[in-house]
């Protein structure tokens, strides 16, 4: 295997010195590995380059980027990013920390994924850096490098504002929510995030709320994730959470096997380290605080042991002095999927997000649209007919953005309705992108369909003791959209 591996390496990189014919090229593809496209064969050009927060995001900004695995120092430049044609003159340079994943040592590890994913791929350098000492809220200009003078173009992107500062209408945060991508990565995800982006190119951030790829260890995915964003992922860092599909069952025995984040995900997102969770959840459970007015706190739901999470996110968000409160996971609390249900998480985590008040609740898993609201019991009963304003304790959201489509859970969210939360708003067989927007005191969630169209609108008020109401934004909304009003969706009920 590994032989074959590396014949097939050597056939795929380009620039390698090794003499192959385009038939006997043609030929042994056919044989030994299926084609990979360019786009997907790493080269000492950096490429799959993407923003993130790794420290404080009013001073400093994380950057991964991937290169061929002959290039195994690498550096990044960044400069305020101003209007003189050479603003680059006074840039600094940064060394990347670097590795290399070695994709056959991953097979042999007995990663269950079936080898011609990765056939042919002679694995790979992936390099990061944090840029920090920057100045908050400021426009910057950052470069990667690959091998030696082989740069990327400037990617601009704003740090987040000083604490202190508070958004306002006309200096608004604006972010963006995406529910699993998932499937179709190049061919029915891209229009999504490319609209969600034309919607709000202002946003600070996206959050990919799980599954962003179908097989987290199949590097072909990545490479369409990574393309279907291009320069989106670079001037507008991620938060990512990791999916039940971001994992994967290694060991080379049955007896063995157990499921693990894939290969893949660490050396492509610098993220936070919590040190004290267990190594398992690193990068994978983090926060983000965004100013004065947002922190963001991601869970990994695919956790076995979810306790260490909730007395983490207990103690983060009771230490929180941010205005608004956002938590995010995978695996949804209320389940809007047909047969599905995650009663673990209602137990283990629902009382921490009630007992601090957690605005806003953003998940994925389910492959169909819900939102709906816990009242606040100590409120007048919250009333969700446009106009009127009721009570809410926290909105719950699941969404979807790539073209997988389940059906919505039979009875809705009545099942769920000991718990007191009520479904607002759903749609099934629809592709969906979410802009939030805080300016102060309100928080404006809206989710729109793939072609722009708004679907879903409401605001959030929060008054100064900390008690909130919602209001629909818009009388006029579409229909409810469901597989018997919408076009067909081929397989559906097979
Ligand atoms: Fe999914």
């Amino acid at each position: 295997m590994r032989n074959l591996l590396m014949r097939a390496a050597a056939l795929a990189v380009p620039g390698m010195c090794v003499a192959v014919s385009p038939v006997q090229a043609h030929v042994s593809a056919e044989h030994d590995a299926p084609a990979i496209a360019p786009w997907q064969q790493a080269s000492e050009w950096p490429d799959r380059i993407i923003a993130s927060f790794e420290g404080d995001p009013a001073t400093s900004i994380a950057v991964n980027w991937r290169t061929a695995a002959s290039v195994t120092t690498a550096k990044a430049e960044i400069a305020l990013a101003l209007p003189d044609a050479r603003f680059d003159q006074n840039a600094r340079s940064i060394a990347a920390t670097s590795e290399t994943i070695d994709l056959d040592a991953i097979q042999r590890a007995g990663v269950r994924i079936p080898v011609e994913h990765n056939q042919g791929l002679p694995g790979a350098s992936y390099h990061s850096v944090r840029f920090d000492g920057l100045a908050p809220n400021t426009l910057y200009a950052y470069r990667v490098e690959g091998a030696d003078g082989k740069w990327s173009e400037w990617f601009q992107t704003r740090t987040a504002p000083a604490r202190g500062t508070t958004a306002t209408p006309e200096a608004p945060l604006r972010f963006i929510y995406l529910g699993d991508a998932q499937n179709g990565l190049d061919s029915h995800w891209p229009r999504v995030i490319r609209a969600a982006f034309q919607t709000a190119p202002d946003a600070r951030f996206i959050l990919h709320a799980g599954d962003l790829v179908n097989r987290g260890s199949r590097d072909l995915e990545w490479a369409q994730w990574f393309r279907a964003g291009g320069f989106i992922h670079g001037m507008v860092p991620a938060i990512p959470v990791a999916g039940n599909h971001e994992y994967d069952s290694i060991g080379l025995s049955e007896a063995d096997r157990e499921r693990a984040l894939a290969f893949l995900w660490r050396p492509q997102f610098r993220l936070p380290v919590e040190s004290a969770l267990p190594a398992e959840l690193h990068e994978t459970v983090y926060d983000v605080r965004y100013s004065d007015d947002l922190q963001v706190f991601v869970l990994n739901s695919n956790a076995r042991d979810l306790a260490a999470q909730a007395a983490w996110l207990d103690a983060k968000l009771t230490a929180s002095t941010a205005r608004w409160r956002i938590v995010t996971q995978h695996h949804p609390i209320y389940s809007s999927g047909n047969e599905r249900d995650n009663p673990r998480l209602r137990e283990i985590l629902l009382p921490v997000l009630l007992k601090h008040k957690v605005d806003l609740m953003l998940q994925g898993h389910d492959h169909t649209y819900a939102r709906g609201t816990i009242e606040d019991p100590v409120q007048l009963p919250a009333r969700h007919s446009a106009g009127e304003a009721g009570s809410v304790t926290t909105m719950f959201v699941n969404s979807v953005s790539g073209p997988k489509q389940y059906e919505f859970r039979e009875n809705g969210w009545t099942d769920y309705g000991a718990s007191g939360v009520t479904l607002d708003r759903m749609a099934e067989n629809t592709q969906f992108y979410q802009v939030i927007t805080i300016d102060g005191g309100t928080l404006h969630y809206a989710a729109y369909t793939a072609d722009g169209r708004l679907y879903d609108d409401v605001r959030l008020t929060k008054a100064a003791d900390g008690t909130k109401t919602i209001a629909q934004e818009r009388e006029e909304l579409p229909d409810t959209r469901r597989f018997d009003n919408t076009l067909p969706y081929p397989g559906r009920g097979q």
